[in-house]
């Protein structure tokens, strides 16, 4: 009897593929424009690869890969996020897994055309070859930090359990529960969300859907979600400078990840 009654239950949670958000419903940026970036592009097994190191001391075997959003390497926010990254202590980098063919953030763009050759095919291999080639580096541990766009991705190599450690920031393009389930089932990789309070895209509901596969002790490699309320979706990539409820929610999505990679570095 309880069997059938959990079977159905589970019958009528709807799988929900979270959207892709195009230009316009991402958090608008006031960066100036001769905000200078600190690192440099390199090409990394055939990848362009933007890549921040500390200035001060660091661990060599560790790195965090940054898995960017839609707007990729040309978007200064997200080569100042990589930077902030290696500022607090990690060789850092960015690749290219857009393929030289990021989406300009004026706001015109298409996103369901571009979607079509941005798909796991074309996405993945750029991607695990720069993290490969890391590895043959000598790089023991992988801290992997994805943003949008780069949030199904980082939950991809949770899944995969191919990196030490894993955050991702308002997610898009997961299946909710299935890849949660996945995780659950399959992973012994930490994993830690921020997501938004007014994200049409992950939305609280299925922040909360999430926390009823993991939370709560359910995962013991571990699991944490925090929601920042005010904001929305791409908070943890951009905010507007005169809003300080954006400015706070952009650093304590940082500092929530940080705290979380290095508890969980071994
Ligand atoms: C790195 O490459 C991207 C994409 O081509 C470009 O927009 C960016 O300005 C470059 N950054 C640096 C620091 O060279
Ligand atoms: C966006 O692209 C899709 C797929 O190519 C197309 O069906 C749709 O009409 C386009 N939308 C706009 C507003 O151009
Ligand atoms: C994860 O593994 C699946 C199954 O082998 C594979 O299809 C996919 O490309 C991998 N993705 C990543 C990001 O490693
Ligand atoms: C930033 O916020 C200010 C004050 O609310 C607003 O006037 C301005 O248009 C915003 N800028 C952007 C780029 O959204």
């Amino acid at each position: 009897m309880y069997l059938l009654g959990a079977l159905s239950l589970l019958a009528a949670v709807q799988a929900v593929v979270v959207p892709a958000i195009g230009p316009e419903g991402h958090t608008h940026s006031t960066l100036s424009a001769d905000a200078a970036p600190q690192g440099k592009n390199v090409t990394i097994n055939g990848v362009l690869t933007y890549v921040s190191l500390p200035r001060e001391r660091f661990d060599p075997s560790i790195a965090v890969v940054m898995l960017t959003d839609v707007f990729g390497l040309p978007s200064p926010d997200n080569l100042l996020l990589a930077d902030q990254w290696a500022d607090a202590g990690f060789a850092t980098f960015a690749p290219d897994y857009l393929n030289g063919d990021a989406l300009p953030s004026d706001g015109l763009a298409n996103i369901t055309a571009w979607s079509v050759n941005h798909g796991e095919a074309q996405t993945t291999p750029p991607l695990l070859a720069v993290i490969s080639s890391l590895k043959e580096r000598g790089i023991k541990q992988i801290a992997v930090t994805g943003y949008c766009f780069g949030g199904l991705y980082t939950i991809r190599l949770v899944q995969n359990n191919t990196i030490t450690v894993g955050t991702t920031a308002h997610p898009s393009s997961l299946s909710v529960p299935d890849d949660i389930d996945l995780i659950k089932a399959v992973s012994h990789v930490a994993i830690e969300i921020n997501n938004a309070e007014l994200d049409t895209g992950f939305t609280p509901a299925l922040a909360l859907v999430t926390d009823g596969v993991l939370g709560d002790g359910q995962y013991p490699p571990g699991y944490e979600r925090r929601q920042f309320d005010g904001v929305g979706h791409g908070f943890a990539v951009r905010a507007n400078a005169s809003d300080p409820v954006q400015v706070a929610a952009k650093q304590g999505a940082f500092d929530t990840s940080l705290a979380f990679i290095k508890a969980h570095l071994k």
